[in-house]
């Protein structure tokens, strides 16, 4: 599929800011039938004192026909597919959240973190080592509907850091919970970080993915980011997919890897016959 891909200008912009939101061809169908799945899996729940403050739902996992077209439109797989650089892609993930209105709650940035470490090898690899994420918009998102905040360039300024100042003392997943990861090789790999583990550089400022129902934004998750509050009377609704290169070793944890080898099964059954090959890696873990 050609229509609607990622043009160079937008993939160099993903690759310099680490988010860009994109159109895509999905249908009012393919929304409709979606939002209102999302709504009976997640029902409203109201919004009291007691409430945490940035509430939200979701579920992993996705199995369900309204979802399983979504995932495995080509459209995504092509489009992660140049933003990976990359001949061929797997599914690494997929869920839905939902952030509900939060009346009388003013809009404020939640944690900023990151879930993924990277050098800048692993960014400028051909293909891309590292996982990226599809954020699918069910319902528009403005500034105030509980956006996802980044800081663009961060991802490469922490994987700057990290290949200048390799780190002599243990990594935290070079531990026997991790797999697809060596000494010699201590990225890419799938794991959060905070503001205590980052240098002291000076970072842009959060910016919100601010889309329409039907875009997209392609998030690289080793970018600085956070959830915020919804301080809008609609929610927030979104479909998740994760993608990674065909093959790419990423490190992980071991129950991570166990979790979607189960997934894989389970989606391969109810996908189409011809995109099963979105649940095939072709990599054993290394453990
Ligand atoms: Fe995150």
């Amino acid at each position: 599929m050609q229509c609607c891909q990622p043009t160079d200008q937008q993939v160099a912009l993903f690759d310099r800011d680490g988010a860009v939101t994109l159109d895509t061809p999905l249908t009012r169908r393919h929304l409709k039938d979606a939002e209102e799945l999302m709504d009976q899996l997640l029902p409203a729940v109201q919004s009291t004192s007691d409430a945490k403050p940035h509430y939200r739902s979701g579920q992993r996992f996705l199995t369900e026909p309204a979802f399983v077209r979504i995932i495995e439109h080509p459209f995504f797989e092509h489009a992660a597919k140049k933003l990976l650089h990359s001949h061929a892609v797997v599914v690494a993930s997929a869920n839905i959240t939902k952030t509900p209105p939060q009346p009388n709650t003013p809009f404020k940035i939640l944690t900023e973190h990151t879930d993924q470490v990277l050098r800048l090898s692993d960014l400028n690899s051909i293909p891309r080592k590292m996982q990226i994420h599809l954020y699918i918009w069910l319902a528009d998102v403005d500034d105030q509907c509980a956006p996802l905040m980044y800081r663009p360039g961060s991802h490469r300024q922490l994987a700057q850091h990290m290949t200048d100042h390799p780190k002599t003392d243990p990594l935290p997943w070079l531990n026997s919970n991790f797999v697809n990861v060596s000494k010699d090789c201590p990225t890419p790999v799938i794991t959060g970080t905070g503001p205590d583990q980052w240098p002291n550089l000076v970072y842009a400022d959060p910016v919100p993915c601010v889309a329409r129902a039907g875009q997209m934004t392609a998030v690289n998750l080793a970018t600085i980011h956070s959830a915020s509050t919804n301080a809008r009377l609609t929610a927030r609704k979104r479909l998740n997919i994760g993608f990674r290169p065909k093959g790419v070793m990423v490190g992980e944890m071991q129950k991570r890897v166990e979790a979607r080898d189960t997934y894989w099964s389970q989606l391969g059954k109810v996908m189409s016959p011809d995109r099963q090959h979105l649940t095939r890696n072709d990599v054993k873990p290394v453990i």
